[in-house]
């Protein structure tokens, strides 16, 4: 492999408005800067030997340039020309960013930890369209955090047993409801049955209680067609829309986000993300790939539990895709991070201690478990985010609030 120093401009000082930055962590056999200059040259102007065909000022003018390497970390910078929007977008950004060098044999590893893009391409996307603030607004919620659940068991549930979970989960108090990832529209549980049979369960809630709360449908499916059943799911009542943004795509988000006919917020899932983010020496770091959902205009993203819950994940990462979630600089609306995965009351106060107010805190298993049912699990979930909110300690608490109590019971009083 012929790798030229001529990607390499050390020290150099870029233009930050004219290029894409890229951090990558690098584990490999030849010095740094060797394996620098083939990230640069591959995912740029170059392939693994010199060309007759490139020319000096095409290559001057589109090269990567290796602008830093410490230790195991290079930063390399895409001049925006290598960057395709109108025509490409995200697909496009993550060939360059994200592209061939994973396969790089030459490399053992290497993992996109960081991408900070220009102005120029920041504005080529809108964002989300109601984020932290629209949904709170929607909730009437302006402070505490919101707390929903996920319908389980994942799988199984009729329309009709679905919504009548979800009634007692308003009933119970929870602001959010949700389907799982991997429930569309199977034939125990056809999404427009369940939409219309879901939003009833809401008007139902907000009647007797004066209670709101809203449910994310899954609607992840093929590019062509999600737009037409959001469109549909969101006629029949649908309050909010969930994708599997990875299984999908991230066009699947912006298709929907973009679309003026679509009128509600959108819950985006990460399922698979895992394969990309949890080797920490190769694959893409989380938070690369939450700037592009936040661009593409999810309006609320789940961003793991902070080492939490029951998935993997360690508070300084979560922490930083949270960051990302609402960071002002790049102009767009903040988006919502969600928390979920093994979640239960005995863990909320820790979550809200790492992560805040503006979250949005999520159990399956932590509401459908409790001993005395979906309401019973339900109440105890918002009992401790009312406890914690006020900061008086769960335990405390549970001495007035039964259903608190016996969730403490049941999985432990951290
Ligand atoms: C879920 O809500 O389905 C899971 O919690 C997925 O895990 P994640 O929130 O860490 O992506
Ligand atoms: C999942 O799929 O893991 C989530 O929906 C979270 O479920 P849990 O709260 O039961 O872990
Ligand atoms: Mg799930």
């Amino acid at each position: 492999m012929e790798y030229s120093d001529k990607y390499l401009h050390l020290g150099e000082n870029i233009d930050p408005d004219a290029y894409v930055i890229c951090k990558y962590k690098v584990k490999t056999d030849l010095t740094m800067k060797k394996a620098a200059a083939a990230i640069a040259t591959e995912q740029s102007t170059g392939t693994w030997t010199g060309l007759t065909t490139l020319h000096e000022d095409l290559f001057s003018r589109l090269s990567g340039r290796v602008i830093d390497i410490r230790r195991d970390t290079v930063t390399v910078a895409f001049p925006v020309d290598d960057f395709s929007l109108r025509v490409g977008g995200v697909p496009q950004i993550l060939s360059v960013i994200a592209g061939n060098l994973f396969g790089l044999d030459i490399l053992k590893g290497v993992r996109l930890e960081d991408v900070a893009f220009p102005r120029s391409i920041l504005d080529a996307f809108k964002g989300p369209k109601f984020g932290i603030e629209g949904i709170r607004s929607i909730l009437k919620r302006p402070e505490k955090p919101l707390v929903g659940a996920i319908v389980k068991p994942k799988i199984g549930l009729s329309p009709k047993e679905t919504a009548e979970y979800i009634y007692e989960a308003g009933m119970g108090g929870l602001t959010n409801g949700k389907d799982d990832e991997t429930l569309v529209n199977q034939r125990f549980c056809p999404l427009e049955d369940r939409v219309v049979a879901i939003a009833e369960a809401l008007d139902r809630v907000k009647s007797e209680s004066n209670h709101i709360m809203i449910h994310a449908i899954n609607v992840s499916t093929r590019g062509d067609k999600i737009l037409e059943v959001a469109d549909r799911a969101q006629r029949l009542g649908a309050t909010e829309l969930m994708v599997d943004v990875l299984t999908c795509g991230f066009a699947a988000v912006q298709t929907l986000a973009e679309d003026p006919s679509i009128k509600v917020p959108i819950h985006v899932h990460r399922t698979m993300h895992a394969a990309i983010t949890r080797n920490k020496d190769h694959g893409i770091a989380m938070r690369p790939l939450a700037k592009l959902i936040r661009m593409c205009g999810g309006d609320a993203l789940h961003v793991g539990t902070f080492g939490v819950g029951k998935m993997m994940g360690n508070p300084r990462e979560d922490l930083e895709t949270q960051k990302v979630c609402v960071e002002r600089e790049v102009g767009y609306l903040p988006m919502l991070s969600v928390c979920s995965g093994g979640v239960h009351p005995s863990l909320v106060t820790k979550l809200i201690e790492i992560a805040g107010n503006d979250i949005q805190i999520q159990a399956g298993g932590g509401v459908a478990g409790h001993p005395n049912g979906v309401r019973a699990g339900a109440a105890a979930m918002a009992q401790a985010v009312d406890a914690t909110f006020q900061g008086i300690p769960l335990s405390l608490y549970a001495r007035d609030h039964k259903e608190l109590d016996i969730a403490l019971r049941r999985w432990g009083s951290e």
